[in-house]
């Protein structure tokens, strides 16, 4: 029998298009591209977190001469927040990026890696609560989507343990 698996997501061209606090938590993860610390792939992501208390956290990605040591800004970010605020849940996560190989205003839109989706699934179960990912290019389009569940079809999660 086919089966087929499709979600809804908004595509905008404008901060001003997004409510205030998702438009603050999108200029964290701009200003989280600071943290990174990617001398290698020279490709800088900046993630924050929005938590259900207000409190936004912010990682970059921390690579390592050893390149499978290295970390996505998402999870450090997920990281943080476990250690600075253990009980409080997610309500969204923002991801920004620089290229510093590309000379030009980049249009392409970061979505997270593999891994970093199910860590964030990981979170979304743990707490019983969607979260929210919020996409952005360099170039200012952005792509809002309602849950990290959408991004992970068929995922494997403690219910197949
Ligand atoms: N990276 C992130 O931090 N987040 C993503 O969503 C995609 C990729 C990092 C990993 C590595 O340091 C660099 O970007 C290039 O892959």
């Amino acid at each position: 029998m086919k089966q087929q698996v499709s979600f809804d997501f908004q595509l905008l061209t404008s901060d001003n298009e997004l409510d205030l606090a998702l438009q603050n938590l999108l200029a964290a993860a701009r200003s989280a591209v600071a943290l990174s610390y990617a001398p290698y792939s020279k490709f800088h992501v900046g993630a924050a977190i929005l938590l259900q208390n207000g409190e936004i956290v912010k990682g970059g990605n921390q690579e390592n001469a050893s390149f499978p040591a290295g970390i996505c800004a998402e999870r450090v970010a997920l990281s943080a927040v476990s250690s600075l605020f253990p009980s409080e849940k997610i309500q969204a996560i923002a991801i920004a990026y620089t290229n510093a190989q590309s000379d030009e205003m980049d249009e392409n839109i970061l979505s997270p890696c593999g891994i970093c989706r199910q860590s964030i699934l990981e979170v979304a179960d743990r707490q019983s609560d969607e979260i929210q990912i919020l996409l952005s290019s360099p170039a200012g389009k952005i792509i809002l989507i309602d849950s990290a569940r959408h991004l992970l079809p068929l995922a494997f999660s403690s219910s197949n343990l």
